[in-house]
């Protein structure tokens, strides 16, 4: 675990402020998509963060309604969610292939690390276990074949697959109307499966039907 914690030591810190050029129009977005993709999410469900880094989202999904539960496994990212959060949420230290919540959740989501499940379909299986609706993660189409995500989703028994094209670009802040047009293009088939092939990543929702 230590391998793939060692990088984020030092930059836990401001990392949300740091890593988003628009944290909040990036984030909500995210928000919005883990609420209304798939089975929607509703005001009391569970929010599990797995790998949630400083837990910015939470920022995001708190005043959706919803409660939140986050986990990483690098000690100063706990630290930094948990000083942003006080009392507004639980944040544990652990490594996502191992850790499961005393309670199920109605929804699990994994941003940015699914690239460090040790074995994906025991990481998707596992969740399975514990999660009620949805699990919501992102895939760079250009590193993962969607066709081989899907299976080890089915193996887990995530039947359903809803997939969103996420166009909120992560360096730079756009004015309002564009950032709004490239929101709008996500729904554009051809055109977000243009953008696709060279940027930007999908947003899955995994679930049972
Ligand atoms: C690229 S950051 C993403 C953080 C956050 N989810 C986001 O989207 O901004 C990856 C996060 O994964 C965490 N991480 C790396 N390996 C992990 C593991 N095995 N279990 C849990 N968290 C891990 C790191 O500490 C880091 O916070």
């Amino acid at each position: 675990m230590k391998d793939t914690t060692a990088k984020y030591m030092d930059a836990a810190a401001g990392w949300s402020e740091g890593q988003y050029a628009d944290p909040s129009g990036y984030l909500g977005h995210r928000a919005d998509l883990i609420v209304s993709l798939g089975p929607r999410l509703e005001p009391g469900d569970t929010v599990l963060d797995l790998a949630c880094g400083d837990a910015g989202l939470a920022d995001h999904l708190l005043p959706r309604g919803l409660l939140y539960l986050g986990v990483d496994a690098t000690e100063p990212m706990v630290a930094a969610a948990r000083a942003r959060l006080g009392d507004r949420a639980r944040i544990e230290l652990g490594d996502l292939n191992d850790y499961a919540p005393t309670e199920p959740v109605a929804a699990t989501t994994i941003f940015r690390a699914i690239y460090y499940a040790r074995d994906r379909r025991e990481l998707f299986s596992r969740i399975a276990d514990f999660t009620e609706r949805k699990l919501v993660f992102d895939l760079n189409p250009r590193q993962y074949r969607l066709e081989d995500v899907a299976v080890d989703l089915e193996a887990a028994g995530f039947d359903a697959l809803d997939l969103r094209p996420f166009f909120a670009p992560q360096n730079v802040a756009l004015p309002r109307p564009l950032g709004a047009a490239l929101r709008a293009a996500e729904r554009v088939g051809p055109l977000a499966r243009a953008a696709l092939r060279v940027r930007f990543s999908y947003l899955c929702a995994a679930y049972r039907n």
